[in-house]
């Protein structure tokens, strides 16, 4: 790439290469997707015609043993048709307080669905399955009806933090037991099936509804997909279009997600075992310490005596070409992807001990 197509770092000397550890959503696709793109077979598929993205829904709906699926623009929109479409307005979704839906969906879910969101504190981004007996609405004509109950795994705000399997049957049979739906937001299930061995479709099989991303780890330029049964993908079909996110030749765009579940699926271990790496880094360095865990791609640290100015920090590494994400005003985020290579972890290894 030449140094004019790198990006502007607010005005600080450029280094030799960018990077980029904000996020695994910056992935560029790369030339083999690119083709792929360019040879897809196309259709109009808000009117069905579509090969490539239909292709693509039943192949999802199948790895996850469901009975259908929609290719949708975005996590965000599919975390939306499956709060939308899974509740009436007036109805209360349980959740725990830093999932994404929560936080970093502008309340789609209350702003389209009228529903009202119940955050639980939970640790680590799992809710405390002990309060869940309590929170649920009795009915009585005062309260909301509590219709849903959802969960995030990989979790992104504790640092790619892995569901843990029976946890996950626990609240799957408490809300099979009150009648109540259960969502996983899985933008990153990919990275726990990778990390954990278990399959999606045991995955599948726990919940009534499933967001799953292709734009983040899986390093697709755009793509989202709802999966759930027929009946709640077909209302999610009637939002898609209502929400103005039904997609004319999206093919173009399911055949970089195909070439991403034959290519990038288990790859996703590299992505871990380099996020170890940049954690064991951050935990030998005295004035940092990890916030969680890392299990997956996702590493968030802060400061260990509380004086680090996370802010300044950041800049300090944007000076040397190192992008991250600070958020909370004290946590900065690290997210190992397809375009994050060891002589990167080297070069931050470096940089870190020098400036701290
Ligand atoms: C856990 C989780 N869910 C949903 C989303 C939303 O995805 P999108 O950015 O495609 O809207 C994200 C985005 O990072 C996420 O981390």
């Amino acid at each position: 790439m030449s140094k004019g197509a790198w990006p502007v770092v607010s005005g600080c000397p450029v280094a030799e290469r960018i990077i980029d550890l904000r996020s695994d959503t910056v992935t560029r696709p790369s030339p083999g997707m690119r083709r792929v793109m360019a040879e897809a077979e196309v259709g109009d598929d808000v009117l069905g015609d579509d090969p490539t993205v239909k292709a693509l829904e039943r192949r999802m709906a199948g790895l996850l043993g469901k009975e259908a699926a929609l290719f949708v623009p975005s996590g965000t929109m599919s975390n939306a048709l499956a709060c939308v479409c899974q509740t009436s307005p007036g109805d209360e979704i349980i959740l725990d307080r830093n999932c994404h839906i929560f936080n970093y969906e502008a309340a789609a879910a209350s702003a389209i669905g009228g529903v009202q969101l119940f955050p639980l504190d939970g640790y680590g981004g799992l809710l405390p399955i002990d309060q869940l007996p309590s929170v649920v609405r009795p009915v009585n004509v005062h309260h909301p009806r509590t219709a849903m109950i959802t969960a995030e795994n990989t979790h992104n705000r504790a640092g790619g933090r892995i569901y843990p399997f029976d946890e996950l049957e626990a609240i799957s049979s408490f809300a099979r037991e009150r009648n109540l739906r259960f969502h996983i937001d899985g933008a990153r299930l990919a990275n726990a099936s990778a990390a954990t061995g278990i399959t999606l479709d045991r995955y599948g099989a726990l919940a009534d509804s499933f967001t799953f991303c292709f734009s983040k780890g899986l390093g697709a330029p755009v793509g989202s997909i709802f999966i759930s049964d027929e009946e709640t993908v077909t209302k999610a079909r009637f939002w898609r279009k209502r929400l103005g996110g039904g997609m004319r030749q999206a093919g173009i765009l399911a055949a970089a997600c195909m070439y991403a579940l034959d290519h990038n699926l288990e790859r996703l271990t590299e992505d871990h075992e380099r996020a170890d790496r940049l954690g064991r880094v951050v935990g030998s360095n005295r004035r940092l310490d990890l916030g969680f865990p890392v299990e997956t791609n996702i590493v968030i640290l802060e400061a260990a005596d509380g004086l680090l100015d996370i802010e300044r920090f950041r800049l300090d590494l944007e000076a040397e070409g190192i992008l991250t994400l600070t958020f909370g005003g004290r946590f900065m985020r690290l997210v190992a992807h397809l375009d994050i290579s060891d002589g990167d972890i080297d070069r931050f290894e470096q940089v870190l001990s020098r400036i701290l």
